[in-house]
């Protein structure tokens, strides 16, 4: 066991100046498990996703446990597709990079110890990869000619926040949420409104057919600053359906879904415009399942292209959670000598920002 991680160390350090370096990508922090192939952090030879979402749906969420126990059952199959398709051999991998946080930590464990056998079977090194740098290196395999610096709008179930990429791996946070994240706020307007799990692109789907005319909250308590707030508009969705359900009233859900998303654009794209002009980049990156939601695509389109600032949007299936992000990560940290770990990895339900 001890002579694992010396020889990884030094199979780590010699990769960096390897010609093609092949990853396989893990990840298991929430609904999806996902095992992908991706070569050179870019080129992606498989990317198999099995989702969850129809067992949880009835639960109205992800139940944990559950959770859990569906990777457990699923894992072994996914690997063996992801390499089936990539049309690789196991000799053929030279690193194995994990999701270990943040996310449900059983969940996780799956993933991680899946991994650590994996790693030590084949003798390579083991990355371990914040499930948020993998989000941000899907538009690396979108754009493979991306390359920071650029600011980061990261919108996912779990976070909010602005981030300043200065290099592969490196962020300062410029602002987050102070409560709720946007995916959680999507996700409680589309349950109160009765519809199904996940919540996002159904408000989404819906929001398409209505005017959006409701202000549930002024703006913005944090005007002015880079941080968000979204709990304020998710309880006054709440109290305004609960309202019209005790008068006898009939639910616009269209027009709720289309006020509460105006609200939340215009939040995001105003904060993200602003962080550009704070830090001088004209290169926006957005990175998290919500960056799959159609309105602030449009919306982010054209304030960037009114403001001379590129946008970078993964393309759609590598919006929500995947393993292929997590693969290409693997790769940049190996490039700049981070996430080496020891067999001795575990989960973690949070990481820093
Ligand atoms: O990044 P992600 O897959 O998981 C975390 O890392 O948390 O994000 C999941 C979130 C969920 O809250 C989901 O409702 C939201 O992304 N989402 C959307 C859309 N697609 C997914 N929210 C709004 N519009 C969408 N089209
Ligand atoms: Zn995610």
């Amino acid at each position: 066991m001890e002579n694992y991680f010396e020889r990884a160390k030094v199979k780590f350090e010699n990769l960096k100046n390897k010609q093609d370096v092949t990853i396989v990508g893990i990840e298991s922090s929430c609904d999806e498990t996902s095992v992908s192939v991706v070569k050179n952090g870019n080129i992606m030879l498989s990317n198999i996703i099995s989702s969850q979402i129809d067992i949880h749906k009835r639960f109205g969420g992800v139940v944990p446990e559950v959770a859990s126990r569906n990777h457990v059952m699923a894992i072994e199959n996914v690997f063996n597709e992801a390499i089936r398709v990539a049309g690789i051999s196991l000799s053929d991998i030279d690193a194995i990079a994990v999701t270990y946080g943040a996310g449900l930590i059983g969940a996780l464990l799956v993933g991680v110890n899946f991994a650590k056998a994996l790693a030590y079977s084949l003798d390579v090194p083991l990355i371990a990869v914040s499930h948020i740098e993998g989000h941000i290196s899907a538009n690396y395999i979108t754009y493979p000619s991306l390359k920071p610096p650029f600011v980061c709008l990261l919108v996912s179930g779990g976070h909010t926040a602005l981030l300043e990429v200065s290099d592969y791996m490196e962020h300062k946070l410029l602002g987050s949420t102070i409560d709720d994240s946007v995916g959680e706020a999507f996700d409680k307007v589309a349950r109160v409104l009765g519809l199904e799990y996940p919540g996002g692109p159904n408000v989404d789907k819906f929001a398409k057919l209505g005017k959006g005319d409701i202000e549930f909250i002024k703006h913005d308590i944090l005007k002015g600053t880079l941080n968000f707030s979204f709990s304020g508009v998710k309880t006054a969705v709440i109290n305004y359906v609960h309202n019209l359900e005790q008068k006898g009233e009939s639910v616009n859900v269209p027009n709720i879904c289309a006020s509460f998303q105006n609200f939340v654009v215009k939040e995001l794209t105003e904060k993200a415009l602003e962080a550009c002009r704070q830090t001088r980049l004209n290169k926006l990156v957005v990175a998290g399942g919500v960056s799959a939601n159609s309105f602030l695509k449009q919306k982010l389109s054209e304030v960037c292209k009114e403001n001379n600032i590129e946008l970078y949007m993964p393309e759609l299936r590598l919006c929500t959670d995947n393993a292929a992000m997590i693969a290409s990560a693997g790769y940049f940290y190996i490039l700049k000598g981070k996430g080496l770990s020891s067999l001795g990895l575990t989960g973690s339900a949070t990481v820093a920002l």
